[in-house]
């Protein structure tokens, strides 16, 4: 048994895809959230910019104890992982492996889409994935960069017209390109999933990178006592509003409480959290 706790991070509300697939599979599991609502989003930022809000968000992990980190941002797995899991003793789980993992097993047709941000699209990391895993897959990928600001300001259920709009400009080329899966390579485009879904058509399989990380953290992390299970959430800017839409995301009857931290105070990785 290992109680210490799963942290788990990303710009924003996207990460808690990740989360409630946690839930659903480790509900024993003491985890601690961070989400940076005051410098969302992270898609359309610098490589350096983006590595260094990254060390701060696992700095502030890594000042509770941890045993594994879950990296639930499509941008930050794409662009910075690769620098920062070298910094730290802790295990990573980005999203972008186990994401192309359960495509490949998915696709009948080998024709994949990807949509993410900025930053994820020209990193190329999931046809670099896809490749290394089935080198006869054919890509078609697409940033998305209004699908995060939607989310975040509660504009993903179906009937609303501005998000289904945005939703079929974007996605047009990738479905006439006729791929049978898609893989939603932002944590925050799952939360569009039913829109996304009436586009696309049913039979289309849709990859929810944030839960696909979950799983395979599953199969690694050595698991807390029973009973032990519990969730802390902290946000950088609005825990009101991230409280209102994380219940409702989550589905807990309960609303969601959000501690304010200031993430800019947290700037060295601490290395000794060695098991
Ligand atoms: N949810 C994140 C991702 O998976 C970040 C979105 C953003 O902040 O631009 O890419």
């Amino acid at each position: 048994m290992d109680n210490r706790a799963i942290g788990v991070f990303d710009s924003g509300l996207g990460g808690l895809t990740a989360v409630r697939q946690l839930h659903r599979l480790m509900p024993d599991e003491h985890i601690i959230y961070f989400g940076d609502t005051g410098r969302v989003p992270y898609g359309s930022r610098s490589r350096r910019t983006i590595v260094e809000y990254t060390r701060q968000d696992t700095a502030f992990l890594l000042s509770h104890a941890l045993k594994a980190i879950v990296v639930a941002c499509g941008t930050v797995s794409s662009v910075a992982l690769g620098t920062v899991q070298q910094e730290v003793s802790v295990p990573m789980v980005g999203v972008v492996q186990p994401a192309c993992r359960r495509a490949v097993r998915e696709t009948r047709n080998r024709k994949i889409g990807i949509i993410g941000t900025k930053g994820t699209i020209q990193s190329g990391s999931y046809e670099a994935g896809l490749h290394t895993l089935d080198p006869s897959v054919q890509t078609i990928a697409r940033a998305c960069p209004l699908f995060v600001p939607l989310v975040e300001n509660g504009r993903f259920r179906i009937g609303d017209r501005v998000a289904e709009m945005v939703v079929e400009e974007y996605l047009k080329e990738i479905r006439d390109f006729g791929v049978d899966t898609l893989i939603l390579g932002c944590t925050h485009y799952p939360l569009l999933a039913d829109i996304i879904r009436s586009y696309m058509g049913e039979e289309v399989h849709l990859i929810d990178p944030g839960a696909e990380a979950a799983a395979y953290t599953k199969t690694f992390v050595e698991p807390c006592q029973p009973g032990n299970g519990r969730t802390e959430y902290y946000v950088s800017d609005d825990p009101d509003s991230f409280g209102q839409y994380a219940s409702m995301f989550l589905g807990e009857p309960k609303r969601v409480q959000a501690e304010l931290i200031d993430i800019a105070s947290y700037g060295t990785i601490q290395k000794g959290n060695k098991r």
